[in-house]
């Protein structure tokens, strides 16, 4: 028993302590900031996976104490069969954290709690980003991601949030909402956890089938391939090759694959010296919706 308990005090480990309400997770948070403790910040929609955890892993490195939001936010689905059939799993979830060492809150609110009576998006302008890519495939859904996270950041007054550029769009959108906001966050881009095959790891993926993952591949070996080309091929050569090798396979089907400006968002024609770049792929595997990025130059 003695030695269990060492071994625990050992790995800093803390059970994870669950709140629903956010005056009660504010008098926590209060407690932890008057001993001097430094608070991080990881939102998701739940159905957590590797890929969250890594942010949770990189957040509990830099703080003292991590707060977890487990929130499916109404305001940023415009199909209401997806936020109907979006996976709900409190419980793993809460069993994933706890393998975590370190000190993890998780916040779990019903919508009243955090939206009040009325759940409904506030519209921002985000410079225009908002409208690029996935704002293009999915009308209002920026504008349902900046209010719930200004909702949270609120509640929540992290010192470092962290986001991964899995969702670099919304990654880049979390940049400007703390500066139209003037909240005092740092925000921190977390590198992209993928699956042995290359395939980024989403909550999405466990409705592949095995053939559908399999052949899901195909969009991180383009990204390399167009990485690696990027400096000797044109953007419409690079473009036709991708739109090409899609057209090839029967199970994966290109939404859009852009190369973008990663400030503007906009999708480039040429490239330009003193531009960073980066490609971006969404496709369809069956009804599953996939999406991923990669930097092409610093
Ligand atoms: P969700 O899809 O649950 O993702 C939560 C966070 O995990 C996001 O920052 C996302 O980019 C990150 N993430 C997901 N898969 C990842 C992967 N394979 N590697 C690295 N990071 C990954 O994004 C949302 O929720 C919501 O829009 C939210 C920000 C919570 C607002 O409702």
């Amino acid at each position: 028993m003695q030695i269990k308990l060492n071994i625990l005090i050992l790995l800093d480990f803390h059970p994870v302590s669950m709140f629903q309400k956010q005056d009660l997770l504010a008098k926590e948070i209060s407690r932890l900031k008057n001993e001097g403790n430094e608070i991080g910040f990881v939102a998701t929609m739940g159905a957590l996976h590797r890929g969250h955890l890594t942010l949770a892993e990189r957040a509990l490195e830099e703080n003292d104490a991590v707060v977890v939001s487990i929130f499916v936010n109404p305001t940023q689905f415009n199909n209401t069969g997806d936020l109907v059939n979006y996976p709900r799993t409190l419980e793993e979830d809460t069993q994933l954290l706890n393998t975590l060492p370190g000190n993890i809150i998780i916040y779990a609110p019903e919508p009243k709690d955090l939206y009040g009576d009325t759940v409904a998006s506030t519209h921002y302008n985000f410079g225009g980003i908002e409208n690029q890519m996935e704002g293009k495939y999915r009308e209002g859904h920026f504008d349902g991601v900046g209010t719930v996270l200004n909702l949270l950041f609120r509640a929540i007054a992290p010192h470092r949030a962290y986001f991964g550029e899995k969702d670099f769009q919304q990654l880049q959108v979390v940049r400007k909402l703390v500066d139209i906001e003037n909240l005092p966050i740092e925000i921190v881009g977390c590198a992209i956890a993928r699956e042995p095959n290359g395939l980024a790891m989403s909550s999405r993926n466990k409705r592949l089938t095995p053939l559908q993952f399999e052949e899901a591949a195909i969009i991180n070996e383009t990204l390399k391939i167009v990485q690696q080309h990027f400096n000797q091929w044109s953007i419409p050569k690079l473009q036709k090759y991708v739109e090409e090798r899609f057209s090839e396979n029967k199970h994966i089907t290109l939404e859009y694959f852009e190369i973008a400006n990663i400030e503007t968002l906009q999708p480039a024609l040429r490239k330009r010296k003193g531009n960073t770049y980066r490609a971006f792929i969404a496709a369809f595997a069956g009804d599953v919706r996939l999406i991923d990025n990669m930097a092409l130059n610093s």
